[in-house]
């Protein structure tokens, strides 16, 4: 057993792979480095989402696609494999840290809290609010001018994820998204749910997922590959099961990332490029790919 972390970036057609290849590597040295010092892993997941948030490279946080109204709309969730708590967040649009909500919605009474109530809560707890226009990046406003005209055709990747395996062996994973390039104002798609964008057990491993948010739901993805690890020790074995699930039985694309509760990582995808980043205690220094 070993300290392990991997982050995802998103699963499509990525246009900035340089930028996306840079913020993964970015990202999963900021959470290693936390994991490294000994501090949890539902900890470094936090760290690692945060850095990717505040790139606006991926679709998270600041440089989120715009939805049809102009407004950036952010899910998220994350999830401790100790006892199986979660705390998800849906549809805000004044939180600069989406995956930092998810984070104190997971410490309270409640799993899942939305839009204006999870703002409130926000709020209660120490969160400052912002201005939705601080969030969207200027390459986002003028592809939303674009997609006005054009309506975009590819549901886009950029999300991001990441799953951590800490020195006591707790598994930790948290995925966090803008959802995908023009979306209907309240549409909500895998990220924020449970067992669908992101799932993490003690007894087997975590998951994070990306892509094609209603296709991934269907299948409940990422519970469904960490059940996979309980006949596949390799994690990229089960990662690849689970994408060829969601490909054969719904027609999705997208990626996975998996970690198992040895500390061994792997990943699928059936898009183009899929932008992630790991690093474990045989490994020790970041591979980054997109
Ligand atoms: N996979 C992110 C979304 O569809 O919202």
């Amino acid at each position: 057993m070993g300290i392990a972390l991997i982050v995802h970036g998103g699963a499509g057609e990525i246009e900035t792979v340089q930028a996306h290849r840079r913020g993964v590597e970015i990202a999963a040295q900021i959470g290693w480095d936390v994991l490294r010092d000994g501090a949890s892993a539902l900890d470094a997941v936090q760290a690692a989402i945060i850095a990717m948030e505040d790139d606006p490279a991926f679709d998270a946080g600041f440089g989120s696609f715009l939805n049809r109204d102009g407004i950036v709309e952010m899910d998220a969730s994350i999830m401790d494999g100790r006892g199986l708590d979660v705390g998800a967040v849906a549809g805000v649009t004044r939180v600069k840290n989406p995956i930092a909500l998810a984070r104190r919605i997971l410490e309270s009474e409640h799993t899942f809290l939305i839009a204006r109530g999870a703002e409130e809560f926000a709020r209660e707890r120490g969160i400052a609010l912002v201005e939705n226009e601080t969030l969207r990046a200027p390459e986002q406003i003028a592809k939303w001018k674009e997609w006005l005209a054009h309506p975009p055709r590819a549901p886009g990747g950029g999300t991001v994820g990441c799953i951590a395996v800490d020195r006591d062996g707790n598994i930790a994973a948290g995925t966090s998204t803008g959802g995908m390039k023009f979306k209907r104002a309240g549409r909500v798609g895998d990220s924020p749910l449970v067992g669908c964008g992101t799932f993490a057990d003690n007894l087997l491993g975590g998951a994070s997922t990306t892509g094609w948010g209603e296709a991934i739901t269907r299948v409940v993805l990422a519970k469904f590959a960490v059940d996979a690890l309980a006949n596949h020790r390799d994690p990229n074995a089960a990662a690849q099961i689970a994408i060829e699930h969601l490909a054969n039985r719904v027609g999705g694309t997208g990626g996975i990332i998996l970690a198992n509760r040895d500390g061994q990582i792997g990943f699928a995808f059936n898009t183009p490029r899929m932008a992630l980043a790991f690093v474990n205690e045989q490994s020790r220094s970041i591979i980054a790919e997109c």
